[in-house]
């Protein structure tokens, strides 16, 4: 069976909990799998290593993770209305797949958390898809067909699934929140066999 990667960053934890519905949203699917996976945080020491697992949470993603998967779910906290240094680390040891186009034509959608309302959603997540453009990906965002987008008093926008945690980053997903990264990870899990179904 084929895997939708939903791979993530998150220090506090908010943007791991909108991984774990957007998984929720792929395994709704049937013929599709969540695989979820994390990066380490990078370190100002230089040659730091980290332990081949983590504590806790999900496991760190390796190349092969990204090589193998049928689309991509990239989730980041904002860090100054941009992905997260660690994430954006991971991606930048991509290069062999980007060289050899092994992402080309595959569904990818972004997702974010930031503690402010205002605090750069929007840039962060136009910002994540550039790498991801790069990589020939297919990106896939939220509509406006659904009404939580129209409804929602809290995150989510039509670049991809967001929340907003709050300044001492301990609100929940809301409904709307929770749903929209459901969707996504629903449109990500049905793009991905329709396109290789169409390839066969
Ligand atoms: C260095 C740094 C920069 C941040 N920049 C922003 C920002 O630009 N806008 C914002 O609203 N929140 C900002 N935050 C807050 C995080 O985006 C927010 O706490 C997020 O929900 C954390 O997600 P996590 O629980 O997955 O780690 C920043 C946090 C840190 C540590």
């Amino acid at each position: 069976m084929g895997y939708i990667l939903v791979l993530y960053y998150s220090r506090h934890g908010a943007t791991r909990e909108m991984a774990r519905q957007i998984a929720r949203g792929v395994e709704s699917v049937a013929g599709m799998e969540a695989r979820l996976r994390t990066v380490p945080p990078v370190s100002p020491v230089c040659e730091a290593t980290e332990p081949a697992i983590p504590a806790d949470g999900s496991p760190y993603a390796s190349l092969d993770d990204l090589r193998g998967c049928a689309g991509l779910a990239l989730g980041s906290p904002t860090r100054f209305g941009n992905m997260a240094a660690p994430l954006k680390y991971f991606l930048d040891g991509t290069s062999v797949l980007w060289l050899s186009g092994g992402l080309a034509g595959r569904p990818a959608g972004v997702f974010t958390s930031t503690s402010s309302m205002h605090g750069g959603q929007e840039t962060t997540l136009l910002s994540m898809m550039l790498p991801l453009l790069h990589h020939g990906m297919l990106i896939l965002g939220l509509p406006y067909s659904d009404a939580d987008l129209f409804n929602t008093r809290s995150g989510g926008t039509p670049y991809g699934p967001s929340h907003v945690a709050g300044t001492d980053n301990k609100l929940p997903l809301t409904e709307e929140e929770k749903r929209l990264c459901r969707v996504l990870g629903q449109r990500l899990a049905e793009t991905a066999l329709v396109l290789r179904a169409g390839c066969r």
